[in-house]
């Protein structure tokens, strides 16, 4: 069995996740996280909300996940979010046409390629179907546009998408989001919420679905002014796939500090590699396994529509490199478009510390000239007229001025533009802010850290399967078991277990079945700690408590125990300190 084959069958067995609706016969793509799951993905979404919102000071929203199409005419969802299609003649069966090729060659990111060369890829690979065998050869490649339709209300006149990223949900509201954060930049906006795309070929469990969590932040930055705190994390190591190293015949991944990256620029942007040094310190505390991560750069043909710079951070699961997280320097590109589609104003004012007097120029085009001069067009002249005053006022130093408008060109006499240069005095100005997006994908990350902590030994002479989670993420916290069910200890037991609730630990009561059973049925969700009520617990006031990657146990007296269960989980006392 694979490691991700393994992994799938102990999360259904033990309740992390399973396909949907199984009893209709489920639909390709969509999970179930059960109790084990939701608790775990629960534990990631609150350590990524501590993280990202919390300790980062920014602001969190809940926005809709269905948005009518205009939102995604502008942020060119609708144009250009596509992956690349190939249907087999012979079973009608439609693949990812890029995976086809990576499946069948040692090619990486054909997702990079055009169309017509992974068409030609699969003709000269002799690729076929891998749903009947069928030769693939010849057979077109095309885009497909991942976004769910629907219809808002009755009818068909009002088209409406499921959100393709939870970004888009930031981006439309920030006219409002920004006088929430007083105008003043920098300031980030964060979402947690479902993202979906039908994709052409879902696979690996939760590694690739149609319906997925994501964990966003969009960070608004003054590009002229702000700056990271970069400090905080310069001395923290990254390892980094750049495109250059990946396209380099030797190239590999090098470790270096955040400071070093940006020094030596391999990461461009100083924001881009802040998130990449707390993200690193993030991954740790959840339980990547930092041998088994990297950061990697987008090649120029990978990089969505709005990014300048993006890198992915990347898993290893069964040999194959998982993206986690996406890093997008997206510029101004989005606030643009929607302020473009939309009309409304999407940059922040800048209040100046005290006024400036600046010369500003202004035309004031005659109409009765510029209208009979050119019909339906003379809005439009009036228009690049000022728009030119704005850029090059020299352009208005002849007798005549041209502007182009669609390929066409247009000539004004100056006198009839009113241009003049004004000495003006104005307290600020309005700034385009860019975006910095590290965008998550909780449940790539819940697969990987479940994929990582999977461990076996032996214990007593047999194989033992325990997930060894961080105690902070861990499902259970702790799971208390009276050794029988008679005599007192299943009374005592559960007066215990009903104490650490009381305090906030996760509690799990399991009197079924010999003890060792109940240990594994524990060690199998990645429980940290096990309290056993004993004889000696009803006479001595003590029990015992096992720690799940050593199995080691220690007796601890009951009272104080919802403390010291507590300090344990967070990290603030550690087993062998007992
Ligand atoms: N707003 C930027 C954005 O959506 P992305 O790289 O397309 O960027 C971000 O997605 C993250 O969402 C990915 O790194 C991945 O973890 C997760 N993700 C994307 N598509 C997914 C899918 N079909 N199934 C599971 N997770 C997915």
């Amino acid at each position: 069995m694979s490691e991700g084959e393994r992994l799938t069958e102990l999360a259904k067995r033990r309740g992390f996740y399973f396909p949907s609706a199984s009893a209709y016969g489920g639909a390709s793509g969509f999970w179930t996280y059960g109790p084990q799951g939701a608790a775990l993905k629960s534990n990631v979404e609150d350590a990524w909300r501590d993280r990202y919102v919390v300790k980062e000071g920014h602001q969190e929203i809940s926005a809709p996940t269905v948005m009518p199409e205009p939102v995604f005419e502008a942020s060119g969802h609708l144009d250009g979010f596509d992956d690349m299609i190939v249907e087999c003649g012979e079973c009608g069966a439609t693949h990812r046409a890029d995976h086809v090729v990576e499946d069948a060659t040692d090619i990486e990111e054909a997702e990079s390629l055009p169309n017509e060369e992974v068409m030609d890829l699969i003709a000269d690979h002799g690729i076929e179907c891998p749903s009947c065998g069928a030769s693939l050869a010849g057979e077109p490649v095309e885009n497909f546009n991942l976004m769910f339709e629907t219809n808002i209300g009755p009818g068909t006149s009002s088209p409406g998408y499921l959100r393709p990223e939870t970004a888009q949900g930031i981006f439309v509201e920030f006219p409002q989001l920004s006088e929430y954060a007083r105008n003043q930049l920098p300031f980030g906006v964060a979402q947690i919420g479902k993202a979906y795309r039908n994709e052409i070929s879902p696979r690996k469990s939760l590694v690739r679905v149609r319906e997925f969590t994501q964990a966003e932040l969009e960070h608004f930055v003054d590009p002229e002014e702000d700056e990271p705190p970069l400090d905080e994390v310069a001395d923290v190591t990254v390892p980094l796939y750049s495109a250059a190293e990946q396209q380099a015949e030797d190239g590999g991944q090098r470790d270096l500090t955040v400071r070093e990256a940006v020094d030596e620029g391999v990461v461009a942007s100083e924001w881009v590699a802040y998130y990449l040094g707390v993200s690193k310190r993030w991954y740790e505390r959840i339980g990547v396994d930092m041998d088994r991560f990297r950061y990697r750069q987008h090649l120029a043909g990978e990089r969505a529509h709005y990014a300048s710079d993006c890198w992915d951070a990347e898993s290893e699961v069964d040999g194959d490199w998982i993206e986690i997280t996406g890093f997008a320097y997206r510029g101004d590109y989005d606030l643009s478009k929607h302020a473009e589609h939309s009309g409304e104003d999407f940059t922040v004012f800048k209040q100046y510390d005290e006024p400036i007097t600046v010369e500003r120029a202004t035309v004031d085009p005659d109409m009765s000239y510029l209208g009979p001069e050119f019909g339906g067009d003379a809005q439009r002249v009036a228009d690049a007229l000022e728009a030119l005053a704005e850029r090059d006022p020299s352009a208005f130093d002849a007798d005549e001025v041209t502007v182009e408008i669609d390929d066409e060109s247009y000539t004004v006499p100056v006198e009839q533009t009113n241009f003049s240069v004004d000495e003006v005095t104005e307290s600020g100005e309005h700034v385009r802010p860019h975006v910095v997006e590290p965008s998550f994908g909780v449940g790539r990350i819940i697969y990987t850290v479940l994929a990582h902590a999977y461990e076996t030994d032996e214990v007593d002479g047999e194989e033992r399967t325990y997930l060894s989670l961080p105690p902070e993420q861990a499902p259970t916290t702790v799971g208390v078991f009276p050794l029988m069910d008679k005599d007192g200890m299943d009374d005592l037991a559960r007066e215990i277990a009903g104490d650490l609730r009381s305090a906030g630990l996760a509690v799990t009561y399991d009197d079924s079945g010999a003890i060792g059973r109940r240990y594994r049925r524990q060690d199998e969700v990645g429980t940290p700690y096990c309290v056993t009520v004993d004889y000696e617990a009803l006479e001595e006031g003590t029990v015992t408590v096992r720690e799940r990657d050593t199995t080691e146990q220690k007796r601890l007296p009951v009272d104080g125990l919802a403390e010291t269960l507590e300090q344990l989980s967070t990290g603030d006392r550690t087993f062998d300190d007992l």
